[in-house]
């Protein structure tokens, strides 16, 4: 925990060591402008993005996005935690370790927040041991049944709550707890007068983030009782919509390449227990963008794997939105005869399941697609088609989308040429580099908006309002509004340019942007003008990082540099303007 050591010892640790010096024993780095370079630790890569900031003690990779301060360094590459790291950091500085802390008041001091960590690892800790007493044989016979081994309970820090009202309670009060700790760990239930465990008569499974620290707790009930899951509700230290269950054992499971997301603790345990590597679950709740960001640290693809009934289904759909939101790869790995994962292990074994052949995301759109619609019939090959225009419209490669259009022209009976209309889109001509290396803007989106802010630009000019000097040609990017722009400061009146209109198309488009329906006048003009000139100006160096970040990967080491270099600059820039306008 943090607070075993004191703060004004931890800072001057922080102020000595050397983040250069510690991670160049790991990673070789070179001195390029302000930051050290090297090839990321994290990822695989051929040239360096990986970077590290001297002055502000960080390191951050512009491949992966890996990034934080010394000790998370050390505690990513050794695999510790926090105060192991922070103790192989100060040995190595040769800064002596204060001896442990038992001075009750220095208890009293720490933060609310590691009071609580400190609580839910006792917990844990309490849990576990409970495991394995006589009194609670019930229990770990419960687990047993379930197919679970003393080794995996151990890996898990499996417990037992046992059957009791205030056991946990008054065994966190005796070791200094308060009842109102205990109550915001979500550990003890208060009443106006009582007080008991959240968790009685439940098989434990601690929830473990990746710097592993208890966050909170799952209890699976004996029997029928309800609810069979019971999960810690969100406190200070937990928040169920950002992390993910056996966090803890992605972060040692390097060079993963994929993750399976499930949906339950049981089916977590059960998988791994059986070697399926790199597989966590959402805790109870339908997955968030926060979680998916966490999960593409890990691994390259996630594959979704929930249950085989239509809520579970429904869920897969909404997950795979938000993979593609994130920008992730995803797959659905699908279980026969309505298995959910621990049983399908158990029963059929590790081979059947790597036999498994995950459905690529939009494979399992279009096979969801079909149902309730009757291919032998007109109208429902019609709405197979629309609806399977609206997935491939997602589908990034052109080899991908060549399959499934020849699968479609087969299974519709319409031409190839009908569908990639109806998709609304042209076939991309080449592959698109596989990601950007930073999030891209999301494309139509970024050009409306863009547009919309140009039109409001030509409108101001148009109205004569314009500040001196405040808007120049060069600020326009589409070239007819460009021209119009060009015409308009040199001094020509929107009456006379649309008098030298020669075809009505271009005269109905000119006056359309001429005439705007927005409300200009003399006190807004400057203050609108200089609004849409820093949106501009963010699209503009949104686009040149997004083609920079694209490119960065086809480069050798010495333009790389260039190019991260000058993308520094441009998001620092960004990031400027940005907060100009919010
Ligand atoms: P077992 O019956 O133990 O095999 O559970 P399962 O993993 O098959 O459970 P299920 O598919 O019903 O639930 C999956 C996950 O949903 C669980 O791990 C819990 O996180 C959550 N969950 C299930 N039941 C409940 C419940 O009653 N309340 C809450 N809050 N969460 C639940
Ligand atoms: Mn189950």
């Amino acid at each position: 925990m943090p607070g075993r050591f004191p703060a004004a010892w931890l800072d001057e640790l922080y102020a000595r060591a050397d983040i250069v010096q510690i991670v160049s024993a790991y990673v070789p780095l070179k001195k390029n402008g302000s930051r050290y370079w090297g090839l990321c630790p994290f990822h695989h890569e051929k040239t360096p993005s990986f970077s590290v900031n001297a002055e502000q003690n960080l390191y951050y990779c512009f491949g992966c996005k890996a990034g934080g301060n010394v000790v998370q360094f050390v505690q990513e590459m050794e695999r510790l935690t926090y105060p192991e790291a922070v103790e192989h950091i100060a040995r190595q500085m040769h800064i002596p370790v204060p001896a442990m802390q038992e001075d009750p008041d220095y208890e009293r001091r720490r933060t609310q927040r590691e009071r609580l960590l400190a609580a839910n690892r006792a917990a844990a800790k309490w849990y576990h041991a409970q495991l394995w007493l006589p009194e609670n044989q019930r229990l770990l016979d419960y687990l047993h049944n379930r197919g679970l081994d003393d080794g995996t309970i151990r890996k898990f820090g499996l417990g037992a709550a046992p059957d009791a009202w205030d056991a946990l309670t008054t065994e966190l009060e005796n070791q200094g707890y308060s009842q109102e700790e205990l109550r915001l760990a979500g550990l003890t239930v208060v009443k106006p007068d009582s007080r008991f465990d959240m968790f009685r008569n439940r098989a434990i499974f601690p929830i473990i983030d990746a710097q592993g620290q208890v966050l909170g707790f799952g209890g699976r009930a004996m029997g029928d009782i309800q609810p069979k899951y019971l999960n810690t509700s969100d406190t200070p230290v937990f928040n169920k919509r950002k992390g993910v269950y056996a966090a803890n054992l992605l972060k040692k499971q390097r060079n993963l390449n994929r993750i399976i997301l499930v949906e339950g603790y049981m089916d977590v345990v059960a998988l791994i227990q059986h070697g399926v590597n790199g597989v966590v679950a959402t805790l109870g709740t339908a997955l968030t963008n926060e979680q998916a960001r966490l999960l593409k640290r890990y691994a390259p693809e996630i594959w979704v794997s929930y249950d085989g009934d239509s809520a579970g289904q429904h869920a897969i759909v909404r997950a795979l939105d938000i993979f593609e939101q994130e920008d992730i790869k995803a797959r659905v790995l699908f279980f026969p005869d309505n298995l959910d994962p621990d049983e399908f292990i158990r029963q059929r074994g590790l081979d059947a399941f790597q036999k498994l052949r995950p459905l690529r995301a939009a494979e399992y759109l279009l096979q969801r697609a079909k149902e309730g619609l009757d291919l032998s019939d007109d109208e429902g090959r019609m709405e197979y088609a629309r609806r399977s225009a609206e997935i491939l419209r997602k589908v990034k490669e052109p080899i991908e989308l060549d399959h499934y259009l020849k699968n479609l022209t087969v299974d519709t009976g319409i031409s190839r040429e009908v569908l990639v209309q109806q998709m609304g889109i042209t076939m991309p001509e080449a592959q698109q580099p596989q990601r950007a290396v930073l999030r891209p803007l999301r494309r139509n989106q970024g050009e409306k908006t863009h547009s919309m802010e140009e039109k409001t630009l030509i409108s101001i000019l148009a109205s004569g309002l314009a500040p001196e000097n405040a808007i120049r040609a060069e600020d326009f990017d589409t070239p007819l509004i460009r021209q119009l722009a060009e015409k308009l400061l040199s001094g020509m009146s929107p009456a006379s340019i649309l008098s030298e209109c020669e075809n009505d198309q271009d005269r109905q488009e000119i006056s359309d942007l001429f005439a705007l329906d927005i409300q200009i006048n003399a006190e807004n003009a400057a203050s609108m003008a200089e609004q849409c000139l820093n949106t501009v100006r963010v699209h503009r160096l949104q686009k040149q990082i997004d083609e920079i970040s694209a490119n960065l990967n086809n480069l050798d080491n010495e333009n790389k540099q260039d190019e991260l270099k000058q993308l520094m600059a441009l998001t620092t820039e960004l990031n400027r303007i940005k907060r100009l306008v919010h």
